[in-house]
């Protein structure tokens, strides 16, 4: 049996409490079962079911991920059956929390469900591809201590899906961290055994990311041993240093895909781009991360900046093929 709670208290804090505690505070005006067709019930269920979705919200940003999976829950249950589009938000809603829950399971399954109530939900598709990869990548034996890579899985497989299994590609990669990208790459895309991957890297990590001491020492070990529970390490190509100096000497005119996500500082983006432009075949793709990050304090730092510039600057060599928290461009 569901109950609906109407209350008459004008304190909204109320609301977050759940709905068995509402009810001494509350009056239960109806029981939902028998009066599923009346339309003034249903638009208030629909009312408070949007009330709990926000609430849920807030809490969520508060990081009370267990107040918000309990208030879209509530949401859920007050959810009219023929909205099927807030439904699936909730859903949604409750599958971003349980990831912040590290509850791969349960989030694979509310996006499971989310897709199911309303198919055309892309975002939630995107999310399960992402939980995919992290349940995948859990059950191997890799040593990765960040992931900063696999919010960008589903825009990549869309972008990519093309050069899947093709012979002879040449990737280059600048930052490759622990080798989660690179592994990615490896796995995904680059599985011709022709094809390669050069990565550049100090493996030394980066000072604004504040990184304790213990994850910075053996970056490259781990790096080393992440590419070798793939069994690719003979497709990968490892150039020790800063790029600004490798990159100068890389072949012109043999890479299909450039793949930026080095030192962050615009100057040191600038500079990679400028310096692996000519390392892009024409018809290759040169990829950009974190072009959102703002830093109020060091605007120094967003990459934004460069990545404008370089677009404006080679604008009539270049196609805008994605702009969002990364950047594609085409080599025309
Ligand atoms: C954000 S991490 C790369 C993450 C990786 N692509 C992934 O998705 O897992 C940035 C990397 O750039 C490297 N780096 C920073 N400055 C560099 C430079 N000037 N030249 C080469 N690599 C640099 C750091 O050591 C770090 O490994």
């Amino acid at each position: 049996m569901t109950y609906l709670f109407y209350l008459k208290s004008s304190n909204p804090h109320l609301l977050i409490l759940p709905i068995s505690f509402v009810a001494p505070s509350g009056i239960v005006l109806c029981d939902l079962n028998n009066l599923q067709d009346n339309d003034e019930i249903q638009h208030l269920c629909l009312k408070l079911c949007k009330g709990y979705n926000q609430i849920g919200n807030l809490a969520y940003e508060s990081s009370d991920i267990e107040v918000a999976l309990e208030c879209y829950q509530v949401a859920l249950t007050l959810c009219p059956s023929d909205h099927s589009n807030m439904r699936s938000q909730l859903l949604f809603n409750r599958g971003i929390a349980f990831i912040k829950n590290h509850d791969l399971d349960l989030a694979l399954s509310e996006f499971e469900a989310a897709i199911a109530s309303n198919p055309d939900f892309e975002k939630a598709y995107y999310q399960r591809e992402r939980i995919l990869y992290q349940i995948d990548s859990q059950s191997k034996n890799y040593h990765f201590t960040h992931d900063w890579f696999s919010r960008n899985i589903p825009l990549l497989t869309e972008h990519l899906k093309d050069m899947i299994g093709k012979p002879n590609l040449q990737f280059l990669e600048i930052g490759s961290w622990e080798g989660r990208s690179t592994c990615w790459f490896l796995e995904k895309i680059l599985t011709h055994a022709s094809s390669q991957i050069t990565c550049v890297d100090t493996f030394a990590g980066e000072a604004y990311l504040n990184l304790e001491q213990n994850i910075l020492e053996n970056v490259e070990s781990r790096f080393d041993w992440n590419i070798n529970q793939v069994g690719a390490a003979a497709k990968v190509k490892k150039h020790i240093g800063e790029s600004q100096y490798i990159l100068r000497n890389l072949p012109l005119d043999t890479y299909d895909l450039i793949y930026i996500d080095g030192c962050h500082l615009a100057i040191d983006v600038l500079s990679d781009a400028v310096l692996s432009w000519g390392l892009l075949k024409k018809g290759g793709l040169m990829l950009f991360d974190d072009y959102d990050k703002v830093f109020p304090e060091n605007p120094s730092q967003n990459t934004s900046i460069a990545i404008d510039a370089f677009i404006k600057c080679s604008a009539p060599e270049i196609k805008l093929i994605h702009q969002s928290h990364q950047v594609y461009l085409q080599k025309l």
